[in-house]
């Protein structure tokens, strides 16, 4: 844990409110003679003591301007608990789909990097923010993407259809190939057939950008990281005008193969969680619809 030399209190301005000893989560701060002062020797570098203090008492240089947006202007002022439309947030959730046509329109740059930053405004583990963001920004990068994937998903076919090698697989490695073969092999052939005799992207759907979500290694969260940066992404697309989609099978042959790793120039410690097909949607949706009926649990305690 960094030493806490990034914090600093500015005494004169400090009115010993002690708002910030209350919200820090690693017991920084402590009070003395009215005055805030600094003795812990961690600090995850949250920012909640500078968020909460009314004096603007607590100075830090570790946030910077990492998160200047370029293609809206953004409302710096913290929104007070109940005091945002929940109506609208709710529509907002329901609104966005997992788009499956794409116009060829390309997006800018600038939107898919304002895109992670708001995907970095997620909560992480220990405030780890150890999370990565890769962007292919073109039709042409998507599409070398899809020629891997694709590569990957016919050397399992391949491997799948032996009916000798799922019986030594069974043996060896649980039946996970067995499994495989059974959900995915018909379906992943055709999907490959498309894709190399009529150019048919039934894998990003004809997106004309990505974004890949990962953890490194130092991450104490990775997962949950990642995803909830990623559900921050796809809100953000559907209010931005764009349309996104999940990916799983391209997770799944990243994590599987370090040739795509390398192709994708992504660290092996790093571990994919989210592959985001991004780009404009070709399809007006004219309501929303329902989900599950979900019964909470409530355990006797
Ligand atoms: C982890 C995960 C992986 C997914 N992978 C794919 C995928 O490979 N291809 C695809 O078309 N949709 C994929 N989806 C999208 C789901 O099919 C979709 O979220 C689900 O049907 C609900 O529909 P909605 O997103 O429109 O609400 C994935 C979703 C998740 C959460």
């Amino acid at each position: 844990m960094p030493p806490i030399d990034n914090v600093t209190i500015d005494i004169k301005k400090c009115t010993g409110c002690g708002f910030c000893v209350r919200v820090c989560p690693d017991n920084v701060f402590f009070l003395s003679e009215e005055k805030a002062h600094i003795i812990g020797e961690k600090c995850i570098q949250c920012g909640h003591c500078i968020a909460v203090c009314p004096e603007e008492a607590i100075i830090s240089n570790v946030f910077g301007n990492a998160l200047e947006f370029t293609t809206f202007t953004e409302n710096m002022r913290w929104l007070p608990h109940g005091k945002s439309d929940i109506a609208e947030l709710v529509q907002l959730l329901r609104s966005r789909r997992s788009c499956r046509n794409y116009t060829s329109k390309p997006v800018a740059r600038n939107i898919l990097e304002d895109l992670v930053k708001i995907g970095t405004t997620a909560p992480s583990g220990t405030n780890s923010q150890a999370w990565s963001f890769t962007i292919l920004p073109t039709r042409k990068q998507v599409v070398s993407l899809g020629d891997k994937v694709a590569s990957f998903f016919r050397e399992l076919n391949r491997k799948a259809a032996n009916p000798l090698l799922r019986l030594l697989a069974r043996f060896f490695l649980g039946d996970s190939l067995g499994k495989y073969y059974r959900r995915y092999y018909a379906s992943i052939s055709q999907g490959l057939k498309e894709w190399e005799k009529e150019g048919k992207d039934r894998l990003f759907h004809g997106a004309t950008a990505v974004i890949l979500v990962g953890s490194g290694a130092e991450a104490s969260c990775p997962a949950e990281d990642a995803m909830l940066a990623t559900q921050n992404i796809l809100i953000a697309a559907h209010a931005m005008g764009l349309g996104t989609c999940l990916i799983g099978f391209a997770v799944e042959a990243i994590r599987r193969d370090d040739n795509l790793k390398r192709f994708l120039s992504l660290p092996a410690s790093n571990t994919t969680y989210s592959v985001i097909a991004i780009g404009y949607p070709a399809e007006k949706y004219r309501q929303v619809t329902g989900r599950k009926k979900i019964i909470p649990l409530y355990p006797e305690l």
